[in-house]
């Protein structure tokens, strides 16, 4: 399976942090953004990933990540032009996934929690349909909100409804089968001008083969969209890392741990990286892993 990070846009609700910087570049604590959801994919067992962003952003998340190998990793690049919606991401991404199934996960999304591995490896095994994860939430009209049936069967999606019909959140992590591309291309510009998700999510529910699966409530689910929620996010990263010494998002040592990178692989990567935390860690993993 292949995954596709959409971290373009135009950040405009966090300026002016935003304006002379992608938002998915700048720091939750100690990493940037992007590693949050770069890791939610690999967790997922997704090494082939596609990165969109903007003309101006994409060179910048070239020279941060580069091709991934050094986190195991296949990492490509594309180019929105123009913050169109994030079901664009599938026609962009049309050659790079090929027929086959893919993940999107959005750019500014952070997952955390026991269990959460094993959720992402069930959720990549589905063969056909669309799989996507509900939350419940205080403030549900900031966020895609589905209507479930008793049968727990998803009636109806809605994209920032005024009057919620619950209180389910659709997070920014997406599973499709190959059939994503042609429905993408079926749908048309909303009434603020995007291509949304939430009328591709739409299709499957038509045909019946969307699955839901609501995500447990140990499990965090923090978006960075605002400066309060990039805050929140900040300081949620630093407590668990400081508490349990084991850093959330940390690429190589995910790498590592699925066998796709070697120690001699990361004793590298934290030579790169200078003396600072992040480095150190690094090298502690190493030493660890001896
Ligand atoms: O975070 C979950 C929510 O994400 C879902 O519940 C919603 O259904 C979904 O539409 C989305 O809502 P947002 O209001 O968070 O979407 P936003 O426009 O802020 O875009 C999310 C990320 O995707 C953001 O990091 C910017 C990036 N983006 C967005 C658009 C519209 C792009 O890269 N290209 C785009 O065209």
């Amino acid at each position: 399976m292949k995954g596709i990070i959409l971290a373009g846009g135009s950040g405009s609700r966090l300026y002016p942090v935003t304006m002379g910087v992608s938002k998915q570049l700048i720091p939750i604590y100690d990493k940037p953004m992007i590693y949050y959801p770069i890791s939610t994919l690999m967790l997922a067992g997704i090494r082939d990933i596609l990165v969109i962003s903007t003309p101006h952003d994409v060179p910048s998340y070239e020279h941060l990540l580069g091709n991934g190998s050094h986190f195991g990793c296949a990492i490509s690049y594309a180019v929105q032009e123009a913050p169109r919606g994030l079901a664009e991401a599938f026609l962009i991404g049309e050659s790079f996934i090929d027929s086959g199934r893919v993940a999107l996960v959005l750019g500014d999304n952070l997952f955390h929690g026991g269990g959460f591995s094993s959720l992402l490896m069930n959720a990549a095994r589905h063969d056909t349909g669309a799989h996507v994860f509900g939350i419940r939430v205080a403030d549900a009209s900031r966020y895609g909100v589905v209507e479930v049936g008793d049968n727990g069967k998803v009636l109806s999606l809605e994209e920032k409804p005024e009057h919620p019909k619950s209180d389910i959140a659709i997070v920014g992590l997406y599973f499709f089968d190959g059939r994503v591309v042609e429905i993408a291309k079926s749908v048309k510009p909303s009434t603020r001008g995007e291509l949304e998700i939430t009328e591709v999510i739409q299709a499957y529910i038509n045909d019946g083969s969307l699955n839901l699966e609501i995500l447990p409530r140990g499990l965090t689910w923090l978006d960075t969209g605002t400066h309060k929620s990039m805050m929140q996010a900040a300081q949620y990263v630093y407590a668990v890392e400081e508490r349990s010494g084991a850093k959330i998002a940390c690429l190589e040592e995910i790498a590592l741990g699925k066998g796709w990178v070697t120690e001699a692989d990361v004793r590298k990567a934290a030579n790169s990286m200078g003396y600072g935390s992040y480095s150190r860690y690094l090298k502690y993993l190493c030493d660890e892993h001896h």
